[in-house]
């Protein structure tokens, strides 16, 4: 496994893949790996027989108040879990190499769908995350790009801006994973005391809630809303929002229906928490 500092590392060796007759994948992420991203891998590899792989906590898309400074980062494990999932690059810039002339004059800012949900409590962040996941579609020229549905309103902008921009990228969205307990995998649980990281799995139960009453026939929105805010209520989180959406939309659902997503974020103590969960009748393979 190779490892680049800098993008022209990443042409050559994206280059060579290519004159291989090698199909592309990648998957960008923030670092401090686990179960989850390693997952995105698992299904990059299905996709491509070429895995880039970058680790960057992209400035751009965190507010002035928010965790940037503290957001775990441990190169040296990440390097090692990227190597026994046979990532064939690992690309990890500095902030310098991504924005040489700081915040960068053009940005990727979406017009709709980042002003509700997450967009709504952290102002810019969309633009940072689509202007960052831009330049490493650029940088790497992938076949095919992996990303997480946990983060459900960023896949819906990143695939937005895909279509809009015409950009030559199939974009893979992959099943969250969630830890035994229920909790969905994510680098900030590492921020929960003991007794927070309890309450957290308030957030999947009343998911999983949610599910059941759609699984026993309950279709009216406003019901399974109830479901899942009786469902968060005892746990002393703060509720940002606790949604219905249509399927591939950022819209509140008028009417629940097979697909229909059920959108939950929260802080607990410090730390800011979401999930979600796919209403089908089928059992998925991934809970709740
Ligand atoms: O989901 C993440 O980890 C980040 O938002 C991403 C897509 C890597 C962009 O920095």
């Amino acid at each position: 496994m190779r490892v680049a500092r800098t993008k022209g590392e990443v042409r050559e060796a994206v280059a060579v893949a290519r004159r291989e007759g090698r199909r592309v994948g990648l998957v960008p992420t923030m670092g401090y790996l686990h179960e989850g991203h390693l997952s995105l891998l698992d299904r990059a590899k299905k996709s491509a027989d070429w895995v880039g792989l970058s680790i960057f906590v992209n400035p751009l898309q965190f507010g002035p108040a928010e965790d940037l400074d503290r957001y775990p980062r441990d190169l040296e494990r990440d390097l090692e879990q990227a190597a026994g999932q046979g990532v064939d690059l690992v690309f990890a810039p500095s902030v310098s190499e991504m924005y040489p002339a700081g915040p960068p004059r053009v940005a990727v800012v979406p017009e709709v769908g980042a002003d509700v949900l997450c967009g709504a409590r952290r102002p810019g962040h969309f633009r940072g995350v689509l202007t960052v996941v831009a330049k490493l579609l650029g940088i790497f020229a992938p076949d095919v790009a992996v990303f997480g549905r946990k983060d459900y309103q960023q896949v819906v902008l990143i695939r937005r801006m895909v279509e809009d921009l015409d950009l030559p990228v199939e974009v893979v969205t992959a099943p969250i994973v969630r830890e035994a307990d229920g909790v969905a995998m994510s680098s900030r649980n590492v921020y929960l005391s003991p007794d927070e990281r309890v309450r957290a799995r308030s957030i999947s139960g009343a998911l999983r809630a949610v599910k059941d009453g759609f699984r026993a026939g309950e279709r009216d929105p406003n019901v399974l809303r109830g479901v899942l805010v009786d469902g968060l209520g005892a746990s002393g989180l703060r509720l940002e929002y606790a949604e219905l959406l249509a399927p591939d939309s950022l819209e509140v659902a008028e009417t629940v229906e097979e697909g229909s997503v059920c959108a939950v974020a929260a802080m607990i103590g410090q730390t800011r928490l979401i999930d979600n969960a796919v209403l089908t009748l089928s059992a998925e393979a991934e809970a709740p």
